[in-house]
Formats: C-alpha cells, sequence, structure tokens
C-alpha cells in the first residue's frame, strides 16, 4: 500500500513538472524554428519571424562570457538573461546581430504568457537543448 501512494505521488510529481520544451514549442515556436542550418535559413528567410532558436543559444552562450570559464556559473547567467528577455526584450542589451535586428525588428514582450514556473523551464531547456549543437 505505501509502494502504491508513493508510486502515485511520484507519478503526480513526474506531471506536474514542466516540460521546456513543450513550453517552447506552445510559446515561442511560431516565431522561432527549434532546428535549421544556415543555408536552409537563407533559403526561407522570407517566412521567418525572427532568428532560428539554435542561432540564438549560439550567440547568447558566446557572447556571455564568465572570467575564469565557471560553468555553473555561465548556464545560470545565460538562463537569467533569457527569463528577463522574454518579458523586457530591448534593443540595447540584445545579442542579436544587426543585420538581424533590422529584418526581424525588437522581439514583442511576452509577459503575462508565460508562468515562472515555463520561463525556468523553457531557459534551461534552451542552455540545455543546444549544447554542441551549431548553427551551421
Ligand atoms: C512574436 C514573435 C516572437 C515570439 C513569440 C518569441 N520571440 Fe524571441 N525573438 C523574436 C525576435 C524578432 C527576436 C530578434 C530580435 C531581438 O533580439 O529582440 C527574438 C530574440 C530572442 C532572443 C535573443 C536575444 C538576444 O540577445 O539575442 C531570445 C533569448 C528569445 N527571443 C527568446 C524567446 C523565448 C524563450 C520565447 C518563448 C517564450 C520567444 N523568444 C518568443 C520574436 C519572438
Amino acid at each position: 500500500m505505501r509502494a502504491f501512494l508513493l508510486l502515485v505521488s511520484f507519478t503526480a510529481l513526474l506531471f506536474a513538472e514542466v516540460s521546456g520544451e513543450q513550453v517552447f514549442d506552445a510559446k515561442c515556436a511560431s516565431c522561432h524554428v527549434k532546428s535549421i542550418s544556415r543555408a536552409e535559413t537563407f533559403k526561407m528567410l522570407d517566412k521567418l519571424k525572427a532568428p532560428p532558436m539554435v542561432e540564438v543559444a549560439n550567440q547568447l552562450k558566446s557572447h556571455i562570457i564568465i572570467k575564469g570559464d565557471d560553468e555553473d556559473l555561465h548556464r545560470a547567467v545565460v538562463i537569467a538573461f533569457v527569463k528577463h528577455y522574454i518579458e523586457n526584450p530591448d534593443i540595447m542589451i540584445s545579442f542579436c546581430n544587426p543585420g538581424a535586428l533590422d529584418r526581424f525588428g525588437t522581439m514583442p514582450s511576452q509577459k503575462g504568457k508565460l508562468s515562472e514556473e515555463e520561463k525556468q523551464a523553457v531557459a534551461e531547456w534552451l542552455y540545455d537543448f543546444y549544447e554542441g549543437k551549431r548553427f551551421e
């Protein structure tokens, strides 16, 4: 009985956890393509509303540099930046290249569309999913 109850509560926990990828699919993918090559991007540039997420991830990770290369700190800072940017996009802090900013404009704020948990989950997913995936 006890094992059964434990199993039930464990399953409930599993389902309660927000999946970052599901948040991305529901709230970000209408503008950001998840995975695409550089060549494909240029072929369908007219249809895109925003830089592909694989490029965004690479841009953020390469521009945010932590003295001493502390990986945990790097991950935490990139995640904090993404969570902030979702609600407060601003050309002054965007790492997007000038050509892309000209083409797409600044991201519209997604304030009120994601819970704190969803922002955390999607930001963590963005960091981890694109580990080792280059935009090329
Ligand atoms: C309505 C379209 C749209 C939606 C929806 C959208 N974005 Fe964006 N996003 C953009 C555009 C356009 C840019 C490029 C211009 C800029 O940097 O503001 C961008 C840029 C970004 C950047 C890059 C900032 C930088 O410094 O390079 C991040 C991070 C980002 N988006 C995350 C997200 C996440 C996470 C979601 C979903 C919760 C999301 N976006 C949903 C349009 C969108």
